[in-house]
């Protein structure tokens, strides 16, 4: 059985080789194609930035306005799907539902389910990317038993997403450029983020020949989790839970311990071991958008201040744990009005540009293979069926 590297948690293998991100988790560098993220972030929309992972260039101004034209003839869902939604309880988990119905585009989208076409490739690229935030909004109105909303194409991307998720039909839904200003910085820090467990798990799944949307499903599903994008919900729940400065040293406290599973969410990373380049900008937009919508939360002051006192204690500072992209991310989120649950629907929204961008990415790769990790195996030696009367 020693033919294989044993590498639990895949620490030091490369799965694939990618063209698309960047990481030097010691210096705190994240490109995407070559670019800064703290620069996409301040300069550029998250369309561009979709172009830019998708077609490797930053596009021209004629580029930019046909990829977004393109995108916005797919927003809209089959009707059907709506129906599909009222299958689901009302107090459903958005991130539920999200797997359940991007799953079942591959139900409806026959036409772009042909791996081996590029077009076909193609348009369901658009498509996922375009429908994630009409398939979010839904999640997010049968919750709370409004009734969907279609899209607006003559609105933007994000604006577009915002109407759908707090606009009624019995009123003009006005977007707040400050709003959608900082759903676009969210959006681009969360678009792509090289070999993370989502993302592998696109790959794994794309490898077996699976169509895109169930690809996209399947790296839905895995995102769910806590110590991945889950981790934006639980990081607000324990701030919240926290509520005030002064309970600061308790938490850091049972963060510490061993025999406590809690652990600080939002706080540490694979790869990042010096600082995560997301938080710093995401920090920064939590004060502008707070300061600009005269929003006053506690839980920033308990946000900032656990993250001073955690960034001076020992424990953290030996095992190289800082604040990452999900840390402030929800202090955010909570300011614009979303619910806890909505959170991790939005991170899956934006990581679609990134999952269909290394799923493209791999499908056009001529040395591609189909993903089989294998084992040490630890199990019994062979030995002789037993009769059941017999054991
Ligand atoms: N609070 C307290 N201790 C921690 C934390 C934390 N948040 N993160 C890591 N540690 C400790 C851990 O107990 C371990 O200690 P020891 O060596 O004594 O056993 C050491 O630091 C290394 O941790 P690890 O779990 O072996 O490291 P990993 O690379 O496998 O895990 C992680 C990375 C992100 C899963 C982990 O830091 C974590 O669980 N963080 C909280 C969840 C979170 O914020 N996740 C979001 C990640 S960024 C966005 C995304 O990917 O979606």
């Amino acid at each position: 059985t020693g033919a294989f590297t044993y590498d639990p948690g895949f620490t030091s293998t490369a799965a694939c080789e990618s063209a698309i991100t960047y990481i030097d988790g010691d210096q705190g560098v994240l490109l995407h194609r070559g670019y800064p993220i703290d620069q996409l972030a301040e300069n550029s929309s998250f369309l561009e930035v979709a172009y830019l992972l998708l077609n490797e260039e930053l596009p021209t101004r004629d580029e930019l306005d046909k990829f977004g034209y393109t995108i916005s003839r797919h927003t809209m869902l089959h009707e059907q799907l709506a129906t599909f939604y009222r299958g689901f309880r009302r107090d459903a988990h958005p991130m539920a539902i999200m797997c359940g119905v991007v799953g079942a585009l591959s139900a409806f989208y026959h036409d772009s389910t042909d791996i081996t076409d590029p077009k076909q490739r193609m348009i369901a690229s658009h498509r996922l990317i375009a429908k994630m935030p009409t398939i979010a909004a839904m999640a997010y109105k049968y919750s709370v038993g409004q009734p969907f909303m279609y899209p607006l194409n003559e609105l933007s991307y994000t604006g577009n997403f915002l109407r759908m998720t707090f606009g009624v039909p019995a009123e003009t839904y006005e977007v707040n450029p400050i709003v959608e200003r900082a759903m676009e910085r969210i959006f681009i820090l969360h678009a792509d983020h090289e070999q993370n467990a989502s993302t592998s798990t696109v790959r794994l799944a794309g490898s077996s020949g699976a169509n895109p949307f169930a690809c996209i499903a399947a790296g839905i599903a895995c995102l769910w989790g806590p110590a991945h994008g889950g981790a934006n919900e639980a990081a607000l729940n324990m701030l919240r839970e926290i509520g005030r400065v002064d309970r600061i040293p308790e938490f850091i406290a049972r963060a510490k311990d061993k025999e406590d599973p809690f652990r600080l969410m939002g706080f540490g990373h694979r790869v990042y071991k010096n600082f995560d380049p997301r938080a710093k900008v995401m920090k920064a937009t939590a004060e502008e958008v707070l300061n600009e919508l005269g929003v006053t939360d506690p839980i920033f002051d308990v946000a900032r201040e656990l993250e001073q006192i955690a960034l001076k204690d020992e424990y953290f500072i030996e095992k190289k744990l800082y604040p990452n992209v999900d840390f402030y991310s929800g202090v955010i989120l909570s300011a614009i009005g979303f619910p806890t649950s909505m959170f991790t629907a939005l991170f899956a929204l934006a990581r679609t540009v990134g999952w269909v961008a290394q799923w493209n990415e791999m499908i056009s790769d001529p040395e591609q293979k189909i993903g089989r990790p294998r084992q040490l195996y630890t199990g019994s030696p062979q030995r002789d069926y037993v009769p059941l009367d017999q054991r």
